[in-house]
């Protein structure tokens, strides 16, 4: 028998089952889920299961795809298709389809919704619980890794979301102390009063831009000045200039910081410039 999966409004065999590559549950994490124990084809702790998915939505500020009760419906369904007595159904919500963008798509986008379910071996689990399982202890590192350039990029959807809301095109990140770390999808830079480029040191707390080596790059070849460490918010607003690099528009100048002009609040001619240069240093292939 050939599982089947519920798929945005229709009910199709696994094999063929799929979302769009533009969803933003494969594109940025930007989803949630749940799992309900199904006994006797019958789903356990369904109220429970809702309110918590109910919950992980308005925390994200994303639509239902459906009706609490069209859900239920589809979940049944679901499980009578695929012949579960004894298993989980599992239900995804991701925030729909849109061109890969950062901030969420215009009101009115359909969210995604995926659900599928299997039987378990219960056998299997029964033994399992005869003999008890065994655990390791490991650091909670969910999720720091952001050096690794993955997916799981929900933190930084909100707060370019939270940005755009603000007016701002971009939201720079600060850690516990007080210091940026990097933007949502860019690293940050200042250059302070005495003139000296500063970006913060790459210790796994930062993405390693490939724009940043290439601006570093150019740094040391113009001569200018420049230090590789962490600066602060204040640092930040008293700053002469400052700026954002990514791949996606190599060297931005910021001119404001929440709300406060940056320099005199026109782009700096250190930005500037290494604007116009980037190119020259940048490898073409
Ligand atoms: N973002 N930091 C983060 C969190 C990023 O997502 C990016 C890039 C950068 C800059 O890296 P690079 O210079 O290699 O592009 C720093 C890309 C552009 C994006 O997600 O659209």
């Amino acid at each position: 028998m050939s599982r089947i999966a519920y798929v945005n409004g229709r009910y199709i065999p696994h094999a063929e089952a799929g979302v769009s590559i533009d969803d933003r549950g494969f594109q940025f994490a930007d989803s949630v889920y749940e799992v309900c124990e199904v006994i006797g084809g019958r789903l356990v702790d369904e109220r429970r299961h809702m309110a918590r998915l109910q919950r992980s939505l308005d925390r994200l500020a994303m639509a239902r795809p459906l009706t609490e009760r069209a859900m239920a419906v589809v979940m049944r369904e679901t499980i009578r298709r695929n012949r579960v007595t004894d298993g989980v159904v599992y239900v995804q919500v991701s925030r729909g389809q849109m061109r890969r963008d950062f901030p969420f798509p215009p009101d009115g986008t359909p969210a995604s919704l995926v659900v599928t379910a299997r039987n378990n071996d219960l056998a299997k689990i029964e033994a399992r619980a005869a003999k008890g399982v065994a655990v390791v202890t490991m650091p909670d590192e969910r999720w720091r890794h952001v050096d690794i350039k993955s997916v799981a990029l929900l933190p930084n959807v909100l707060a370019k979301q939270a940005a755009r809301e603000q007016g701002a095109q971009e939201a720079w990140l600060v850690d516990a102390k007080g210091y940026v770390t990097e933007g949502a999808s860019s690293t940050a830079w200042i250059v302070t009063r005495d003139g000296v480029l500063v970006t913060r040191p790459l210790k796994g707390d930062i993405l390693p831009g490939v724009t940043r080596s290439v601006v570093l790059d150019l740094v040391a070849k113009q001569g200018l000045r420049f230090e590789e460490r962490a600066f602060t918010v204040d640092e930040a607003y008293a700053a002469r200039e400052a700026f954002i690099t990514s791949a996606s528009q190599s060297v931005m100048p910021v001119t404001q910081i929440d709300g406060r002009p940056v320099g005199n609040g026109a782009p700096g001619l250190t930005a500037s410039g290494l604007r116009r240069d980037y190119h020259s240093q940048a490898e073409f292939t």
